[in-house]
């Protein structure tokens, strides 16, 4: 895809970006390609297994902030060095984090380990809320600016191995309404992307992934929508071109979501039966 300017002059926060199939990974090259400039930040874990010096070095000397988003400190933190490095409040910020504790460690939903289900809903949402606060804390988010949240359609629908993530998502996108209605004095907006399974990192915690991956290509009449052309979605958001769409949970997924059987399912369940 060759750059159109979208973002020109404007600054952000992107958050999540940990290897070249992260799905932030992609925002921030995409947001580099339409003249952004903006910090990278990611937990301070990342730093010893993932690549964002690479990525700073892409995106022309994006400094690289580590910071825990279950930390307020650290979001404060991330704030003042961002508005520092930046010259002054962002545009947009962007929220890429995601992970389940009791399904990355196999426990079913009918054995949640309490404490990790909490840890799983601060890391995965109550983190979206936390990240707004501290940039509003530290006037460091401008007037008119986007925040755009990573999001699945298990926040709708049960998708069995998904567990306690339909749960975190279905708290991070109501965070997106809620927040929604109290951003919109300042013309901030901010809405959630409800991607297609992406083969990531996180994405491959997912017990069963792999099949889950190819139902929904199936059943998309699109097939699944990949991390660049999510990437492509979200560029659009941040733009002007979407400042009056607020509160939304958008489905970025190949038609998934209006789907209830398709040709190819059916095909592979008679195959199944003549077999
Ligand atoms: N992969 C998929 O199938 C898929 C589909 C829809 C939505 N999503 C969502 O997209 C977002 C990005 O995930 P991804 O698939 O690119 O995988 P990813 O593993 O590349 O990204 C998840 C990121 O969260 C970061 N993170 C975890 N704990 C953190 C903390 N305490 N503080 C700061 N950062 C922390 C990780 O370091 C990592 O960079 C997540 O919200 C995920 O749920 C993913």
């Amino acid at each position: 895809m060759q750059g159109h300017g979208l973002l020109e002059g404007k600054t952000g926060i992107i958050s999540g970006a940990l290897d070249p199939d992260s799905i932030a990974w992609a925002v921030a090259e995409a947001a580099h390609r339409e003249g952004a400039r903006f910090v990278l930040t990611n937990a301070p874990v990342s730093k010893r297994f993932g690549r964002l010096d690479e990525l700073s070095e892409a995106t022309g000397g994006s400094p690289v902030i580590y910071a825990d988003a279950t930390n307020d400190e650290d979001m404060d933190g991330l704030y003042q060095q961002a508005t520092e490095h930046l010259g002054g409040p962002v545009d947009f910020v962007v929220h890429s984090i995601g992970m389940g504790l009791n399904v990355r460690k196999g426990r079913a939903y009918e054995e949640l380990k309490y404490e990790w289900f909490q840890k799983t809903l601060d890391i995965s949402a109550v983190s979206l809320h936390r990240m707004v606060s501290a940039g509003l804390r530290g006037d460091a988010i401008a007037d008119g600016a986007s925040v755009v949240a990573m999001s699945y359609i298990g926040a709708q629908r049960t998708f069995s191995t998904y567990s306690e993530m339909g749960d975190a998502k279905a708290l991070l996108e109501s965070i997106v309404r809620s927040y929604g209605y109290r951003l919109g004095k300042r013309g901030i907006r901010i809405n959630a992307v409800s991607q297609s399974p992406t083969k990531t990192t996180a994405g491959g915690g997912i017990t069963g992934f792999d099949a889950l991956y190819d139902f929904a290509d199936k059943v998309a009449p699109l097939g699944n929508a990949d991390a660049a052309s999510c990437a492509d979605y979200t560029i659009t958001l941040l733009s002007d071109y979407t400042r009056m769409v607020t509160m939304q949970t958008l489905f970025h997924d190949g038609g998934y979501n209006n789907m209830g059987i398709s040709e190819a399912i059916i095909e592979g369940m008679m195959g199944g039966e003549d077999a």
